[in-house]
């Protein structure tokens, strides 16, 4: 199996006032190449957590994992970064659109920074209900509206892996399937590996698998 992330043995605490407090102990699974994982688990079990380190931005107090092929524990925070920019796009709550562009230059910002044409993915905007708004500033739209940006950004850098953080979670029933329709579209077509965040289980079914933190995390 060709895998783009393999987690083995993971443990993470949280330091607090009043000692370390736990978050997964010994986590273990695997994601193939093209495809997708549904992370679920009350709110607290980890879930953004996880994603924060697989994305080089949360460290580990123990176990290894490989990332598009890169082992966890030698990678440098610009490394890390430069997997962030090309390969790795992270799509979370408080997306890190810049408030002084549009949303179509934003888009276009992030095409640029992965050495990818803009051209492709112009009509993703529409796709994800963006028409008509692609000059407003980040400040201008609602936060569904921004989070769909988001999405388009991750879309336009052309990633191996997506990280997604509740990626429908600020959209209405209607929005949000449209948005996970586009979202799943996207993936199978690209062939590349997608780990969701979600609280919502029909959107964790659309997953090929699911790892429910809740358990344990033993996938
Ligand atoms: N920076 C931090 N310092 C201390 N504790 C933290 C920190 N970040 C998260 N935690 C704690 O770690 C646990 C896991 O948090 P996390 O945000 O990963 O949960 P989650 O599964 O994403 O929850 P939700 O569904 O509410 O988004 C929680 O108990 C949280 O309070
Ligand atoms: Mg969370």
């Amino acid at each position: 199996m060709v895998t783009s992330v393999n987690v083995s043995g993971l443990s993470k605490s949280y330091n607090t006032g009043s000692g370390a407090v736990p978050v997964f102990l010994d986590l273990s699974f695997q994601l193939a190449a093209g495809e997708s994982l549904a992370l679920t688990g009350p709110s607290g079990s980890g879930k953004s957590t996880l994603l924060n380190i697989l994305c080089g931005v949360e460290g580990v107090d123990d176990g290894s994992m490989q990332v598009l092929g890169r082992d966890g524990a030698t990678l440098t925070a610009d490394q890390w970064a430069g997997l962030r920019r090309r390969r790795v796009g992270v799509v979370f709550q408080d997306s890190n659109l810049m408030p002084a562009m549009t949303l179509e230059e934003n888009v276009k910002l992030r095409a640029d920074l992965a050495g990818r044409s803009f051209g492709p993915v112009r009509d993703w905007l529409a796709r994800l209900g963006l028409a008509g708004l692609e000059q407003r500033y980040p400040d201008q739209v609602s936060g569904g509206q921004r989070q769909r940006a988001a999405l388009a950004m991750v879309f336009a850098m052309g990633p191996d892996l997506v990280l997604a953080d509740e990626p429908t979670g600020s959209l209405d029933r209607h929005t949000a399937r449209d948005v996970a329709d586009a979202l799943f579209h996207w993936q199978r077509t690209q062939g590349c590996g997608l780990i969701l965040a979600t609280h919502d289980l029909a959107l964790a079914e659309r997953c090929d698998r699911r790892l429910d933190l809740a358990e344990g995390g033993q996938g």
